[in-house]
């Protein structure tokens, strides 16, 4: 299968590479292809000439969306916009990855693939925007929402954990946001298994169970075996400029009804990420 990957330096991109490295795959970098300009994505796209293209560009910083939401539509809705027309016009398929942000966090349960959407945060209705303009230009789409992204490449929580634990010793880490980590390393394979299977949609695809980001910084620390004074905080102490939801959770309802195998555990991959890190 010919491939072409946008993002491809991102914390997703690298490990997506990997995933399709049996393939006829191009990673175009952001300094390759601004996915922003129409003429250069079109020229991309049918100068490549892929089957599949992996749309992992993305303008991610949360907060900074919410003082930049020009460059947040530009990237997340318009980008999303011109890859997709493009691969209309060059009778390629494509994955947009997009995220838990499009909820609100207020259900209480894990979300399905059809409940409604009701993003908070500018970087969230830029994603849900890129999600609907790709479903109007192309049938062949697959969105992959995923959420809480950790991996070897690129900044994480997990990353930043590791570090800060290691620079004071002791940290707050906010106790009432809820959400699954998802590791690159699972998820880029995940996205290779339903993109070959022809069945176009909407999907949740993240690591199985769930946990808030002081659990996750806890399990962070034991598997490091580092001795940090981990203290609860909560979002209203944050005051992050974005607004997150405090209960993401993504129950991957359809993957599992068209027969394809849950992602573990998150525990079982955060051990393996840590180990690769040099700290387990
Ligand atoms: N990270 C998460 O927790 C998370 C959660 C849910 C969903 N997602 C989604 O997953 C996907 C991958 O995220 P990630 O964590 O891999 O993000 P990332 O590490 O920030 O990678 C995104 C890549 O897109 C590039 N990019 C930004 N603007 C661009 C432009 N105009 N043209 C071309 N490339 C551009 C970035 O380049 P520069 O580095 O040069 O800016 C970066 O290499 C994104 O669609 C994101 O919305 C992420």
């Amino acid at each position: 299968m010919r491939v072409l990957i946008t993002g491809a330096s991102g914390q997703l991109g690298h490990d997506l590479l990997a995933a399709f490295a049996g393939d006829e795959v191009v990673g175009l970098t952001r300094a390759d292809l601004d996915v922003a300009s129409e003429p250069a994505v079109v020229a991309a796209v049918r100068d490549h000439a892929p089957e599949l293209v992996v749309h992992a560009a993305a303008y991610t910083r949360v907060d900074a969306c919410e003082s930049d939401c020009h460059e947040a539509w530009r990237v997340n809705a318009l980008g999303s916009w011109w890859v997709a027309r493009a691969c209309a016009l060059a009778g390629a398929a494509m994955v947009y990855v997009s995220t838990d942000y499009v909820f609100d966090g207020l259900a209480g349960r894990p979300y399905t693939e059809f409940d409604r959407t009701n993003p908070q945060s500018m970087y969230g209705r830029s994603k849900e925007a890129g999600e609907q303009l790709v479903r109007q230009a192309l049938p062949e789409h697959y969105i992959v929402r995923t959420s809480w992204l950790q991996g070897v490449h690129g900044a994480n929580f997990v990353k930043t954990m590791l570090r800060l634990g290691r620079e004071r010793g002791a940290l707050s880490v906010v106790d009432d946001q809820t959400g699954c980590p998802t590791f690159a390393s699972e998820l880029a394979p995940a996205i290779r298994r339903l993109a070959v299977t022809g069945r176009h949609g909407t999907y949740h695809v993240t690591n199985s169970g769930h946990c808030t980001w002081f659990e996750l910084a806890r399990a962070v620390f034991d598997e490091a075996g580092l001795a940090v004074e981990l203290a609860p905080t909560d979002t209203a102490s944050y005051a992050a400029p974005a607004p997150r939801p405090a209960f993401s959770v993504l129950d991957n309802l359809l993957t599992g009804l068209i027969g394809l195998e849950p992602l573990p555990e998150w525990q079982f991959s955060l051990k393996r990420l840590v180990s690769e890190l040099g700290d387990g």
